[in-house]
């Protein structure tokens, strides 16, 4: 049997948004989303979205860009995905040397794949020139039942608002969003100075749910802190970001935004709330713990230089 790789079309839509969650069950993915992000990708990226394909059926994806965000330039990467069912018939290989190629056509000089932690996973990798760097962990949290605890309070002159409030004027959520991704851990430095990138990539992205998502909004209308939730409008809450400006760390204010998110989701029907933090993320790490949340996979951040 034959194994070939492609480029994702609008039919293979339904086949990749269910073999993705197989293979990654704590991230959400939708129909949706996946021709969002096909339609409206910054055309730096030079994004693909390749398929796997055995006898006509859809067996391994991956997202293949250049990290077109981050100040170091080179840098791209590549997230190959093979059913459960279907792995040691080269659809892997195939799919990695695909977007490899691509990359390097493009100019990339560095790949970077994060392979979940398991021993055939990080073989796979390292026998094709990946080396290992930095981890991270998934965590769930069970939203049906979990006892939350209770929020800190509210400083003084702050006030709580969803994402959804600054539909006239997102800019507050992208400053903050701005200074805390700089400072999140991570070896791909990803500077967000492109506010109509942003507007089109993560403020229009259809998963995102602004009603979900918490603002602390200072007193003189600064978004202090926050957290962006994506969903699949069903029983899954996923944290796309959580993040507090410098000025106002260390006050509470993550707990708060992200308990205030938590309660109204529950309060919605969803069951099952999922977020992924950098193995070195302390603060993050231990404000997730404090809710409760529980490692349920890691992954490890494998990197190969190019040419
Ligand atoms: C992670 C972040 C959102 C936390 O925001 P915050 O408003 O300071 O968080 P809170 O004040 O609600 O809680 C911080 C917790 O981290 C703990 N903490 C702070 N520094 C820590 C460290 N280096 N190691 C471990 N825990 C630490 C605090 O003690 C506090 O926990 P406690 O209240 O149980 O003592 C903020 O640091 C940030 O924006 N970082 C950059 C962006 C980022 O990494 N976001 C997460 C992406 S996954």
């Amino acid at each position: 049997m034959t194994v070939l790789v492609r480029d994702f079309r609008t039919e293979d839509a339904e086949a990749v948004t269910a073999l993705r969650r197989v293979c990654i069950p704590y991230q959400v993915v939708t129909e949706e989303l996946l021709l969002f992000g096909v339609a409206t990708a910054n055309p730096a990226k030079k994004y693909r979205l390749l398929v796997a394909e055995e006898e006509g059926v859809i067996i391994g994806t991956a997202h293949v860009g250049i990290a077109y965000e981050s100040s170091e330039p080179g840098q791209s990467s590549v997230t190959p995905h093979v059913h459960p069912g279907r792995r040691g018939r080269g659809a892997g290989a195939l799919l990695l040397r695909t977007a490899e190629e691509h990359l390097a056509d493009e100019g990339a000089t560095s790949v970077c794949a994060w392979v979940i932690d398991e021993p055939s996973s990080r073989a796979f990798a390292e026998k094709r020139g990946y080396r290992p760097s930095r981890g991270a962990h998934f965590q769930r949290l069970d939203l049906a039942r979990a006892v939350l605890p209770e929020p800190p309070p509210l400083p003084p002159g702050f006030v709580l608002r969803t994402a959804g409030d600054f539909a006239g004027n997102p800019r507050p959520l992208f400053e903050a969003d701005a200074e805390s991704t700089s400072d999140e851990p991570s070896d791909i430095s990803t500077a967000l100075d492109d506010y109509e990138d942003w507007l089109h990539t993560t403020w229009n992205d259809p998963s995102l749910d602004r009603d979900l998502s918490t603002a602390v909004v200072a007193a003189d209308g600064r978004v202090a802190a926050f957290t962006a939730v994506v969903t699949d409008r069903a029983t899954t809450y996923v944290t796309g970001m959580t993040g507090t400006r410098r000025a106002f760390r260390n006050r509470g204010l993550a707990k708060l935004a992200k308990s205030d998110s938590l309660r109204r989701a529950r309060a919605a029907g969803y069951t099952d709330a999922f977020t992924s933090n950098d193995g070195d993320n302390g603060p993050m790490l231990a404000v997730n713990k404090w809710f409760g949340y529980e490692i349920c996979a890691s992954e490890v951040r494998y990197v190969r230089t190019l040419g």
